[in-house]
């Protein structure tokens, strides 16, 4: 039997057509693993009703890690409508199924590792090597959301929020609900593994995002816990910025950071910006890391105008890869890949559209291949 089990999870459009590219640069590293391929995505939602059926959530509990290509996602009015005409009007509510995954599986790492390789056509500026943690489970992504809201929840807020009297006249059905909800649990576990790495990676600082000034409660209890949990790492310098004042910032200085740690939706938006500083979505990669479970995938989506013409960047899926075969404690093959891939893109002999080239998705999985 081989060493590792993979969960094998392409999904829609280009997902497909990276994670093609990718198993090539596995199989060339000899990377024990057999590979289980699991069903997810749009196709399953039209036939199935369920973008993420439980025949690959069961093959997710029995194996030792996952990569993911990417999916399609629609809203969930325009969702029921391709729905097979036998389940419409059934009650099949389309929930997007990467955010069930994380919260399925407690994944509640979300790292996204944002690194310049020297000579890439697209980076913001040379020698930049930021890592996000995104919190991956609550904050506003938590799910409980009412539109419309029910008079019972808004009797309830008329009594206990002053502020709510300022939408009491508003018609039912004129407004909408999202709740932000984050636990202590939750924001300290995602500082602490900011922390953790930031120790094991000789990383001098941490920054933590919010906006505890205007979002007091939620973004206040992240802030607050945060600077408990710095207080337990004395050699690792800490400081905080609010989101808005943390994007203005970046672009400006974008080497005085280092680690960067936020609640979920504060740390979606900086995970594309920073993205976008190192070579945009075919850079961009992402580990959902929980106790038992860990899901590597690209940041981008499923391109789906670009689908099927093996012409997108890859790299961002072998970067996953590398994250993948890291966290598996496969550090020796990580390096190496990470080497290839950095040797390609400083040679720049082969270059995807996205970095001016007019090579292939194989052909840039093909080069690092070769380089290994
Ligand atoms: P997207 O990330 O799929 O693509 C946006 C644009 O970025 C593409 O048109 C292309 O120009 C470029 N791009 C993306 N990946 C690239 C790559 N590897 N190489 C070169 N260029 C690349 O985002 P979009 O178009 O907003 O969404 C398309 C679908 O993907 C939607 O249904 C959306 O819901 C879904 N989506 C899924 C995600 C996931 O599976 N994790 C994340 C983001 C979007
Ligand atoms: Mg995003």
């Amino acid at each position: 039997m081989a060493r590792y089990q993979i969960a094998w999870l392409p999904g829609d459009g280009i997902g497909v057509e990276v994670m093609d590219a990718t198993r090539i640069v596995l199989n060339r590293l000899q990377f024990d693993a057999a590979y289980l391929p699991g069903d997810i995505g749009w196709e399953f939602w039209c036939r199935e009703g369920d973008a993420f059926p439980q025949r690959t959530i069961d093959l997710l509990k029995r194996v030792d890690a996952a990569l993911f290509g990417a999916i399609t996602s629609k809203p969930v009015k325009s969702a029921e409508k391709e729905l097979a005409p036998a389940l419409q009007g059934r009650g099949h509510a389309y929930r997007s199924p990467i955010v069930r995954m994380r919260q399925l599986f407690d994944l509640y790492v979300c790292l996204r590792p944002c690194k310049a390789y020297a000579g890439n056509p697209l980076n913001f500026r040379e020698g930049l090597d930021l890592v996000i943690f995104r919190e991956n489970t609550e904050d506003l992504y938590a799910g409980v959301e009412f539109n419309p809201v029910p008079p019972e929840l808004s009797d309830l807020l008329g009594q206990l929020s002053k502020p709510f009297s300022a939408f009491k006249d508003v018609p039912a059905g004129q407004y909408a609900i999202s709740c932000k909800v984050n636990t202590r649990k939750g924001s300290e576990r995602i500082v602490r593994a900011a922390f953790e790495f930031a120790q094991k990676n000789r990383r001098r600082k941490v920054t933590v995002i919010h906006k505890a000034n205007v979002v007091r409660a939620t973004d206040g209890l992240f802030l607050d816990t945060a600077r408990e949990v710095a207080k337990e790492y004395p050699n690792i310098a800490m400081d905080d910025a609010n989101i808005d004042a943390m994007c203005m910032w970046l672009l400006k200085n974008p080497f005085n950071y280092d680690v960067l740690v936020a609640p979920n939706l504060y740390g979606d938006i900086i995970s594309d910006l920073c993205a976008q500083m190192v070579g945009g979505l075919g850079f961009g990669c992402s580990g959902n890391i929980g106790e038992k479970l860990a899901v590597f995938e690209p940041t981008h989506g499923s391109a789906p105008k670009h689908a099927g013409q093996n012409k997108c960047n890859p790299l961002a899926t072998i970067l996953a890869a590398r994250m993948m075969l890291d966290w598996l404690g496969e550090t020796e093959k990580a390096g190496r890949l990470e080497s290839a891939v950095a040797e390609v893109i400083r040679e720049g002999r082969v270059r995807t559209y996205d970095m001016g080239g007019r090579n292939t998705t194989t052909e840039m999985a093909a080069a690092v291949a070769a380089k290994l």
